[in-house]
């Protein structure tokens, strides 16, 4: 049956980029290789990183919402914004490529790194191979004024340009993680289940606000949504996803349902800045790829399962609880880090 959440996301239009719900399968492996600290805690992933356009990950759920604005507007290119390595302007170029529209990338220098992977592997590599027109500009350059001025300068050439920005962290982009929570409110009553914390990573709060005013439409408990920030610091993170959840909600038109409590956001796992390696999503990293097979990637899934396990040795998680990990793509950028991850 359809939820009342469900009828308000069908009044927007929306280009179906997934062609099912992603899996939820759970972490066995991860389990007992944790177990010391686990005791009885389920762990399961959703796989938000397996996806069928442009490697996957979560900015095809934003994008879903974004374009099907953007077609009923007719526009034939998109700009958009992000560091070298995003996985949002990735998965941009690759849906344009699949809509048959142009693509065009500003990039910043957002992470103090160049090298030969960082710069042209990894997001890099693929932007070029799915068509999409780049340039890069120094850390601090204001892209989304320059992304605007560009799409003036189309208009006044008779083209119909659409500005994205960072992260698709729009209400409307947003709208895509409600959907999310949705689907995965269905997922617990067929597997029997019911998660009592859904742990995300936080960079441009899209994921994290969507999420949470969705399962606030469906009368869930605050909090179920944790992130971990690794863009910004805890106190930037929690006011950007309130905000965010505020308006999403406004949108969707069940303002009266966002929670008073501020989001969950956990600012611990950021280390030294966005971008910059820690040990802890190293470490995370490895032990899902040895025990699970999966690939997290360095920037945001990396540091946002290793704040998971942190909880868990913290004992933040009591026997017979069931977390969710959403994994949310980005293991492309592994290649832009081959030097952070040689084989020791
Ligand atoms: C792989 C991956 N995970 C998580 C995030 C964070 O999502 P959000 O920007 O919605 O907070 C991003 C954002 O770029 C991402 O690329």
């Amino acid at each position: 049956m359809q939820t009342s959440l469900e009828q308000a996301l069908a009044a927007f239009p929306r280009v179906a980029l997934l062609d099912e719900p992603t899996r939820i399968q759970r972490a066995e492996r991860l389990e007992t290789a944790l177990k010391k600290y686990a005791k009885g805690v389920g762990i399961y992933l959703k796989r938000d990183d397996h996806m069928p356009v442009g490697g996957g990950g979560n900015k095809l759920r934003k994008l879903e919402f974004l374009l099907g604005s953007a077609q009923q507007d007719c526009i034939d290119t998109v700009i958009t914004v992000g560091g070298v390595q995003s996985n949002h302007a990735r998965l941009t170029a690759a849906v344009c490529a699949r809509l048959g529209l142009n693509c065009e990338l500003v990039l910043t220098r957002a992470v103090p790194k160049s090298d030969t992977d960082y710069d042209h592997n990894g997001n890099v590599l693929l932007d070029h191979l799915f068509g999409a027109r780049l340039e890069t500009h120094p850390g601090g350059t204001d892209s989304l004024a320059i992304a605007h001025a560009r799409a003036g300068q189309l208009r006044q050439a008779g083209r119909n340009a659409l500005v994205i920005p960072t992260g698709g962290s729009t209400p409307l982009g947003a709208l895509g993680y409600a959907r999310c929570a949705a689907e995965i409110a269905h997922q617990e009553q067929q597997l029997g289940i019911r998660f009592k914390h859904v742990i995300v990573p936080n960079g441009s709060a899209g994921t994290h606000a969507g999420l949470a005013t969705g399962f606030a439409a469906l009368q869930r408990e605050p909090g179920l949504v944790k992130s971990f920030a690794v863009l910004v610091e805890q106190a930037a993170a929690i006011d950007k996803t309130r905000q965010l959840m505020q308006a999403t909600a406004q949108l969707l038109g069940t303002p009266e349902a966002t929670p008073t409590e501020a989001p969950n956001i956990d600012g611990s796992q950021l280390g030294s800045g966005y971008g910059l390696p820690t040990q802890d999503m190293l470490d995370a990293v490895r032990l899902m790829a040895r025990s699970e097979g999966l690939l997290l990637d360095p920037v945001y899934s990396g540091k946002a399962f290793a704040g998971l396990i942190s909880d868990l040795r913290a004992g933040r998680y009591q026997p017979g609880d069931n977390v969710l990990f959403v994994m949310t793509g980005g293991a492309v950028g592994l290649y832009a880090y081959r030097e952070t991850f040689q084989p020791k």
